[in-house]
């Protein structure tokens, strides 16, 4: 089997520090060792119902932020999803076998009807094997993502394993979520509470295209509360998030000098934040800066669209047609 790697990113707004520690940054070192593919969701983004203006000015954004982080065109496929036709003709075949019961227990899919029930369409309830045919139309194994997208992972291991068991065949692999054998990335947002996203209000997450200003400003209003009462206490949630975006984009030491000065009740919230906003925009700036640069560079963006979409398809076209084949699709 191959060594082969994919994964994609929902072209639904700027990338933010979940994005890049979730998936990215996996990517920047396996691209220089495996077969990487890694593509902007556009398919996905339909869910919510873009303006044509609005995708399109999305999709050129995350090329260039796909690139400003790292992600090499030379090394990586890199790719958008709409272009490679295969992926949708392996959806259509996916969903045959998918089912309505286990696609309504998804917890994403409730979390969304939940939210916006106006908006239940088929696409929605479908996302996990529009997913599972991203991955399987490379036969990739390994899947760098975050913890919210485990159970994705999931139903794509069992797409994959009924599609061979039905046709008796070993075609798919069965691909894991990955993060270098560690445990999958969940970055908290700022707003006290869970993951950091970008449809979890404003000021909850950092992008990689934010000032200075704009960093500083989000992390000084980030939740906190009247601060420890008694020594060793365990942090509270938002409390425990700040901790955390430290450990990403500090240094050990000064982690471990908030943790203990939270620990012995003499932790000045004020000082952490300071901190905390220094170290992000040291950590940001130089990739806000090259996104700066290719993002006004038409030519390097539809050049590096044009690679990946041929590379991409040429890996697509040989499963789709192997895929017909094992089918019993004719070959005439
Ligand atoms: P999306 O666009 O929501 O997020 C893209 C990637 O960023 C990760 N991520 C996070 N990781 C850690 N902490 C966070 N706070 C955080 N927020 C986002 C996500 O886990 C993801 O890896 N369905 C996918 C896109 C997709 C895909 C695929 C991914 C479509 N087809 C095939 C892998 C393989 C999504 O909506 O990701």
């Amino acid at each position: 089997m191959t060594n082969r790697i994919v994964s994609g990113i929902r072209p639904t707004g700027n990338l933010h520090l979940g994005n890049y520690f979730g998936a990215v940054k996996n990517f920047l070192k396996l691209q220089e060792e495996s077969d990487c593919f890694f593509f902007i969701a556009d398919y996905h983004s339909l869910t919510t119902h873009p303006t044509p203006e609005n995708l399109n000015y999305n999709v050129k954004q995350v090329l260039a932020e796909f690139v400003a982080c790292g992600l090499d065109p030379e090394k990586a496929t890199l790719y958008i999803q709409s272009d490679i036709p295969e992926t949708a003709e392996l959806y259509l075949f996916l969903n045959m076998n998918a089912y309505l019961g286990e696609l309504m227990r998804v917890t994403s899919f409730k979390e969304k009807a939940r939210k916006n029930p106006n908006n239940v369409n088929a696409g929605l309830l479908t996302y996990p094997t529009l997913m599972a045919a991203d991955i399987l139309i490379h036969r990739a194994e390994k899947v760098p993502v975050g913890k919210d997208q485990e159970q994705h992972l999931e139903m794509t291991r069992t797409f994959a394993s009924r599609f061979n068991r039905m046709y008796k065949t070993d075609f798919f692999p069965e691909p894991v979520a990955y993060n270098f054998g560690e445990e999958l990335v969940k970055v908290p947002g700022l707003d006290g509470s869970g993951k950091m996203g970008k449809s979890e209000g404003e000021g909850n997450a950092i992008f990689l295209i934010d000032d200075e200003k704009t960093i500083s400003k989000k992390i000084m209003r980030a939740v906190t509360d009247a601060g420890p009462t008694e020594a060793n206490q365990t942090p509270p949630q938002a409390i425990a998030n700040l901790f955390a975006l430290l450990d990403i984009v500090s240094t050990a030491d000064t982690a471990a000098f908030f943790r203990e000065s939270y620990a012995n009740c003499t932790i000045r919230y004020g000082d952490l934040k300071k901190q905390l906003a220094v170290d992000m925009n040291n950590f940001v700036a130089p990739i806000r800066e090259r996104i700066i640069d290719v993002v006004s560079n038409d030519a390097l963006i539809s050049k590096i669209a044009a690679t990946g979409r041929e590379k991409a398809r040429e890996s697509a076209s040989k499963t789709i047609e192997e895929v017909r084949q094992i089918i019993g699709f004719k070959t005439i």
